[in-house]
């Protein structure tokens, strides 16, 4: 791949968006080659992903504007659905997702980081959907992520205006999860990557199910969902043992850490 790359470490695998020169924007090769890179991820050994932009400047600055500038209304649409689709699966991804967010996070960008579980950022990133000021609407989700992860209100006021918003701003209205100065970002995201795949692998895959699940219905059917899936964790290998070690006081035993495949 030419503008991506993966690596593993331990249990956790990393993607990178490598296209530093264009700060990252996503053109159909990006989006292309993410969508194989995610395909390539071996679920029975990792527990955890990081996404997140090669360099210091940009996560991720956008779609890209020189191949968006001369679409037609049918190739915009199909633009629209790649990079929906491709974002779609990284929201249901079955493993947790966290954008490690190291600078821009503008139009298609700031998408991208929503359709992850977390969002930890650098204190130099920048978020926004600059799209109205582009003669376009938000189109990798954003009018329909930003307004369930802050608010109706906030989501359209940051869409209408398109103003960018600063590191401290997104935390304040709830759009990241952690700010961290640019050198941490990355042993920040790792270390909380790593508690993460130190988890039971099937019960934190279900909780992430039961939360996405769990939003798209109303309380009685999201309910139902939780049930299906808290029972579904029982008579798994991590449940007996983890409660059995709670039970005989054993501090010391650790969660058994079995691969996915023989949990
Ligand atoms: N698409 C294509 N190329 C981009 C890009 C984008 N979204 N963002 C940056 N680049 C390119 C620039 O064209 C430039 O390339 P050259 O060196 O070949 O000229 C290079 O990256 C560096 O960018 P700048 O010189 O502009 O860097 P800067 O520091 O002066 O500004 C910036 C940084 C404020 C992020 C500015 O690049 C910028 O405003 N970028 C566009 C941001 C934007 O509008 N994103 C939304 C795109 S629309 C979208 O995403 C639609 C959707 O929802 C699907």
């Amino acid at each position: 791949m030419e503008f991506v790359t993966y690596e593993v470490n331990d249990r956790v695998g990393i993607i990178t968006i490598n296209r530093e020169k264009a700060l990252n924007a996503l053109n159909s090769q990006v989006l292309d080659e993410l969508s194989e890179a995610f395909d390539s991820v071996d679920l029975n050994e990792i527990r955890c992903l990081i996404l997140t932009g090669a360099g210091e400047k940009s996560f991720v600055a956008g779609a890209d504007i020189g191949e968006m500038s001369s679409l037609s209304k049918a190739e915009g649409e199909a633009f629209g659905k790649k990079g929906n689709d491709l974002f779609r699966k990284i929201e249901t991804f079955p493993i947790p997702v966290i954008a490690a967010v190291n600078g821009f996070a503008l139009g298609g960008g700031c998408e991208i980081s929503m359709s992850c579980d977390i969002r930890i950022c650098s204190d130099n990133a920048v978020f926004g959907q600059p799209e109205v000021g582009l003669g376009i609407t938000p189109g990798f989700g954003g009018t329909q992520r930003l307004a369930r992860l802050v608010s109706p209100g906030m989501a359209k006021q940051l869409i209408y205006t398109a103003r960018n918003i600063k590191a401290d701003e997104a935390y304040r209205i709830g759009l990241v999860n952690k700010v961290v100065s640019a050198e941490e970002l990355m042993p920040e995201a790792q270390k909380m990557a790593a508690g993460i795949a130190a988890n039971a692998p099937i019960a934190v895959r279900n909780c992430k199910k039961a939360i996405n699940d769990g939003l798209q219905v109303d309380m009685d059917k999201a309910i139902v969902i939780e049930e299906k899936l808290f029972g579904d964790c029982f008579e798994t290998e991590d449940q007996k043992a983890a409660m059995a070690n709670f039970l005989e006081k054993d501090k010391e035993k650790k969660l058994k850490v079995v691969p996915f495949k023989n949990c």
